[in-house]
C-alpha cells in the first residue's frame, strides 16, 4: 500500500499533536511535532540570554543557528519521539510557560524558519509521515495528500492548556493562559514569514465541541480513503 503525507496545521492547543500521534501510531507512520523544534530553538535562545525579560536579540540568535542541532528520538515507553537539543532531551523544558511566552517571536525569524523547514522536508521525503505545525500544508508539504486545519474557540483551548499545565504541577492561572493563547494566535497568523492560514485543499476541523474519539475516527477515515486511492 502506498504511503502518504499528512499535514496537520492549526491554532495552538487544538489537540493537533494528540491526534497526529494517534494517527501516526495507527498507520505505522512517523510523527513529527514541528512546534517542538521552534520551542527547542527558543530554549536555546533563552539559555544564551538572547531572549527573555526585556531582551530580545534575533540577530545574535541567527548567528548561533549553526550551533543548534535538533533531532527526535523515539521513546518506546511513551510511544512517541522526544525532542533533543544538542544531544540533550529537552522534552519537558520546552513545554513550560517560559518557552511558550517567547516561542512565537522566535518563530517569526525568517532564518530560523528556513533552517527548520529544510530539516522538516528532509524528515518527510520518504512520505509515511504525520507532521503538525502552522505551515506544514502551506510551505513544508504543499503537495501533501491529506491536509487538516484544526481550530477551536480560544476559551476552550486555553482551558485545555490550563488543565494540562496544572496536571504537570505548574502554578498557572487561566487568565494568563488565555492571554498567552490569544497573543500567540495573533502573532502566528499575522507574521510576515509563513503566517498560519488554511492551506489550499485543507479540511477545516473545528473541535470546540468534538471529543477525541470522534475526531480521530473521522480523520483516520479520510486518511484510509486517500491511501486506498493512492
Ligand atoms: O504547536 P506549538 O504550540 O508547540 O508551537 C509553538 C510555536 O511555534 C507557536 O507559537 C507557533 C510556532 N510554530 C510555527 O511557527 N510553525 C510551525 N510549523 C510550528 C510551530
Amino acid at each position: 500500500m502506498n504511503r502518504i503525507t499528512i499535514a496537520i496545521d492549526g491554532f495552538s492547543s487544538t489537540g493537533k499533536s494528540t491526534l497526529a500521534k494517534q494517527l501516526a501510531k495507527e498507520l505505522g507512520y512517523v510523527y513529527v511535532d514541528t512546534g517542538a523544534m521552534y520551542r527547542a530553538v527558543t530554549l536555546f535562545a533563552i539559555r544564551h540570554g538572547h531572549i527573555g525579560g526585556e531582551r530580545s536579540n534575533g540577530e545574535a540568535l541567527v548567528k548561533l543557528l549553526p550551533n543548534i542541532k535538533l533531532h527526535f528520538e523515539y521513546n518506546d515507553d511513551l510511544g512517541y519521539s522526544e525532542m533533543y537539543l544538542n544531544g540533550e532531551n529537552v522534552e519537558k523544558e520546552i513545554r513550560g510557560m517560559d518557552v511558550s511566552k517567547h516561542v512565537s517571536h522566535v518563530a517569526e525569524i525568517e532564518q530560523v524558519r528556513y533552517k527548520l523547514v529544510e530539516q522538516q522536508k528532509e524528515m518527510g521525503k520518504e512520505k509515511g509521515v504525520v507532521m503538525d505545525g502552522r505551515d506544514i500544508g502551506t510551505v513544508v508539504f504543499p503537495d501533501a495528500e491529506l491536509k487538516i486545519f484544526m481550530t477551536a474557540s480560544p476559551q476552550k483551548r486555553a482551558y485545555r492548556r490550563y488543565k494540562e499545565l496544572l496536571d504537570r504541577g505548574e502554578t498557572v492561572t487561566y487568565a494568563d493562559i488565555l492571554e498567552n493563547v490569544e497573543k500567540r494566535d495573533y502573532i502566528d497568523s499575522h507574521r510576515a514569514a509563513s503566517p498560519l492560514k488554511k492551506a489550499e485543499g485543507a479540511i477545516v476541523f473545528d473541535n470546540s465541541d468534538m471529543g477525541l474519539k470522534e475526531q480521530f475516527e473521522r480523520i483516520h477515515n479520510y486518511a484510509l480513503r486517500i491511501i486506498a486511492k493512492t
